[in-house]
């Protein structure tokens, strides 16, 4: 994997306060380390409970966050160290995808308007064929057209074709990758299904790495090329999605699977998936591993160190039973 050709997560850390004033400190990540080679055009599913810390991490890759410690290398450069015109350039490699596309656009300016600005503004075009070409390029990858889009305000689309609408938004300046956080959650099923047709489409057509965030484990499965699973701010386990979900290494992956895969109600309530809870906060402040307290296999050592993050045959975990430690 050469390091210019790469997405590196860097041993991440990120502090948010909370309490009164917000003096009191905890990790929303911890030490989170990913390597995503860009060679090859694949999706990448971040996946985990709500408040795990996705769109943060997402936040941090965009550069938008700083993190506290670690760091974000694309393609050699320190995301959070580039100055002037490298700025631009890593906006136009990187492009996000918002969860609600009503919020992505004003609801007040014409949709194609805000298309030739941005082809004007970050992509430096002026001439006004090409900027239409442009325009209508990008609409094309997603189904629409710009005669179809000419003129009419966001309101005047319907969620799926607006979610479809900032996809080619954000195709307009050639990204490499594409950051999509939870971009189908406020849409019908039918129109998902049709949202993530389009995402694969596009990684093939247009070799990009494409970030996916999620909490939705069968999406995860349906667009996964890898899974990043990652628990209370913890990346616990990453490695190609098929392995993952045929052989789940982490406890926690193990009980996440099982509970989508247990028909009885009664038993799926045994694996908590999303429960916010006072919890929550002090699985967060535990040094070890956060899922010790919920994990059958808990020793002394994961309640105090966090494990390290372990390469096995292709995947990688945090857990400390693939680990030669004894107590
Ligand atoms: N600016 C902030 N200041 C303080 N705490 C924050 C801030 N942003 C997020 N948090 C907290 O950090 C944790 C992780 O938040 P984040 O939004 O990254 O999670 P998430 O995995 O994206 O969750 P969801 O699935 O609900 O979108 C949560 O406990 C959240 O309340
Ligand atoms: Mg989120």
């Amino acid at each position: 994997m050469s390091i210019n050709n790469s997405l590196i997560i860097e041993n991440l850390t990120k502090l948010y306060g909370y309490g009164l004033l917000g003096l009191k400190k905890f990790k929303v990540l911890d030490s989170i380390s990913l390597n995503i080679d860009l060679e090859k055009p694949k999706i990448v599913v971040l996946a985990g409970e709500t408040g795990s810390g996705k769109t943060t991490l997402l936040r941090v890759i965009m550069g938008v966050v700083k993190p506290d410690s670690g760091r974000v290398m694309y393609k050699g450069y320190d995301v959070h160290r580039l100055k002037g015109s490298m700025v631009r350039w890593y906006r136009r490699e990187v492009q996000p995808i918002f969860q609600d596309p009503y919020e992505t656009f004003n609801p007040l300016r014409r949709i194609d308007s805000y298309f030739r600005d941005t082809v004007r503004n970050i992509c430096g075009i002026r001439n006004g064929d090409e900027i239409e070409r442009r325009i209508d390029e990008a609409l094309r990858f997603v189904g629409l057209s710009l005669d179809r889009i000419s003129g009419k305000y966001p309101h005047e689309f319907s969620g799926g074709e607006l979610q479809r609408i900032s996809i080619a938004r954000a195709l307009l300046t050639n990204p490499k990758i594409l950051l999509a956080d939870e971009p189908v959650s406020m849409l019908d099923a039918t129109l998902r299904v049709n949202i993530l047709n389009i995402l694969k489409y596009l990684k093939e057509k247009l070799n990009m790495v494409i970030i996916y965030v999620t909490h939705d484990l069968s999406t995860a499965y349906y667009i996964g090329d890898y899974i990043a699973v990652m628990y209370r701010g913890t990346l616990v386990e990453y490695g190609p999605t098929s392995k993952v979900y045929q052989e789940p290494k982490h406890p926690y992956t193990y009980a996440l699977l099982e509970s989508i895969l247990e028909p009885d109600p009664a038993l799926r309530e045994k694996y908590p998936l999303i429960k916010p809870s006072a919890l929550e906060i002090k699985e967060f402040l535990i040094y070890g591993c956060r899922y010790a307290s919920r994990c059958p296999y808990a020793k002394d050592v994961c309640f105090r160190k966090l494990p390290p993050f372990i390469e096995i045959d292709g995947e990688y975990v945090r857990c400390w039973r693939y680990t030669n430690y004894k107590e």
